[in-house]
């Protein structure tokens, strides 16, 4: 397979100039069948309508797809719901309870169903497996279906056999979404990458994203997966060192953020994603990691680079957590403690694999009672710790707390007033693992300021 690096403009140039296929690939607009309506599905689809194709959601939940079709959007995502509205009322985007009422009429099939973490850490493709069955009679004569969802390399493959269908080509396109930012990620993207061993079916799915000023990658289906787990992979190596960088410059005293824009500057480091935390989570970093070790392993490589990313993410947990008993006194059995933030990082209401859920877990498990405030979580839900008590307010999460800890980078906690919260706490003791609040501003007021790597 001819591994091609184009820019978008140049791959309709990629026919003889005027040829049918550059005219046909650059203004025609498809017929897309989104099968899940998550994050991934639903921005996908909303996106793709707006770029001008054609698209029907499909879910298994009719309450979800009720909800929908009433332009009510299940998830935090700035601009999303603004989309939905927009391809509604265009008619380009459509909502409709099952995959094959979807694939019935389409030229291309997204699969963006969840690919969750198997018992040995391996993604689970049954739900891949079982939309790929469900559509496969339903396909339009020489259709595409798109592996959009976290696939492990190979996983085309595994579309083509439940798919049985030779006319049908599986291609890859993994998404580089960010929760909270996914609609500017799909429409603003660094790069599209697009994965098959057939030209044609490439160019044509690479053609959905006419428009979007950004580079496409069009390789085999292989590099594509592989290079969606190594970005994640990479991204959580960057993390879990600067965590250790961070834990270091506390015990030599020097200070991180002064560091970061040390080694940031340098162009092949580069400032982004080096901001120290409690640890990194979310539904794809935890997920995607432990998946890509077994998928080393499976090609006989031991991939301890990673395992070693994993274990540091895993002690920052405990860092933290340990900062914060012995900010209490060391012994936190009765103390209170006030959390900021439960949500796995700011801009989205996802607690999947939160830091600061599982940082609570083990104040708890120590004996403390806590009290968390997040913009997002109003009441306990699924993922929330029992007998954590839920605050109205950051303030009110402070009330009577012998130590707050600020666990999620939600802006709104930097303009709480300092002095306010001295008024309402027992004790003095702020940590800060997101390095969020002014240090200054905190010391006077009274409180003893600890952050992360400063
Ligand atoms: C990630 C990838 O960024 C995205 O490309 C992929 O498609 C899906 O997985 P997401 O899981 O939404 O996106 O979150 P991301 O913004 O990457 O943050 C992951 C975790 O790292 C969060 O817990 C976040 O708080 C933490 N983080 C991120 C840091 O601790 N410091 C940083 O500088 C950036």
């Amino acid at each position: 397979m001819a591994r091609l690096l184009v820019d978008s403009s140049l791959v309709f140039s990629m026919g003889v100039a005027g040829s049918p296929i550059t005219t046909i690939l650059k203004v025609m607009s498809f017929r897309v069948a989104v099968i899940g309506t998550g994050y991934v599905g639903l921005t996908t689809g909303a996106c793709l309508a707006h770029l001008g194709h054609t698209v029907v959601c499909a879910d298994i939940d009719p309450v979800k797809i009720a909800k929908l079709r009433d332009g009510i959007i299940p998830i935090v995502e700035l601009g999303l719901a603004e989309l939905v509205a927009e391809g509604m009322t265009s008619g380009r985007l459509s909502f409709v309870v099952g995959s094959v009422e979807a694939a019935k009429n389409c030229d291309i099939a997204f699969l963006c169903v969840p690919t969750p973490q198997g018992e040995d850490g391996s993604a689970d493709l049954s739900y891949v497996q079982r939309a790929s069955e469900e559509i496969s009679a339903a396909l339009p004569f020489e259709a595409i279906v798109v592996n959009k969802s976290t696939v492990p390399v190979g996983s085309t493959k595994v579309v083509e056999r439940a798919l049985k269908r030779p006319d049908v080509k599986v291609v890859s396109n993994p998404e580089f979404l960010r929760e909270g930012s996914a609609v500017q990620d799909f429409l603003k993207p660094d790069r599209v990458v697009v994965g098959s061993d057939d030209q044609a079916a490439a160019m044509k799915v690479a053609s959905l994203y006419d428009g979007l000023s950004t580079r496409v990658i069009i390789t085999d289906p292989a590099s594509a997966e592989t290079i969606k787990y190594a970005a994640n992979a990479f991204l959580a190596t960057k993390l879990s060192f600067i965590n250790a960088i961070a834990a270091i410059c506390e015990g030599v005293g020097a200070d991180i953020n002064d560091v970061v824009v040390g080694i940031g500057s340098d162009k092949r480091i580069g400032e982004n994603f080096l901001r120290p935390g409690p640890g990194w989570g979310g539904s794809c970093f935890p997920k995607d990691s432990r998946a890509l070790i077994k998928i080393a392993e499976d090609a006989d490589y031991s991939f301890d680079l990673l395992k070693g990313v994993i274990t540091v993410n895993d002690q920052q947990l405990d860092r933290v957590a340990d900062k914060i008993r012995l900010a209490a006194g060391g012994n936190l059995s009765g103390k209170v403690v006030a959390v900021w933030g439960l949500t796995f990082k700011a801009g989205t209401d996802d607690l999947r694999d939160s830091p600061a859920i599982a940082i609570i877990e083990r104040l708890m498990k120590l004996g403390a009672r806590v009290q968390a405030f997040d913009p997002t979580v109003s009441v306990a839900r699924i993922g929330i710790p029992n007998d954590l008590v839920i605050a109205t307010s950051s303030v009110q999460a402070t009330a009577q707390a012998d130590a707050l800890a600020v666990l999620t980078e939600w802006d709104e906690f930097k303009w709480v007033s300092a002095s306010e919260i001295a008024g309402h706490m027992n004790g003095t003791q702020i940590i800060d693992a997101r390095n969020l609040l002014d240090r200054k501003d905190w010391e006077r007021a009274g409180f003893t300021y600890q952050g992360i790597g400063r």
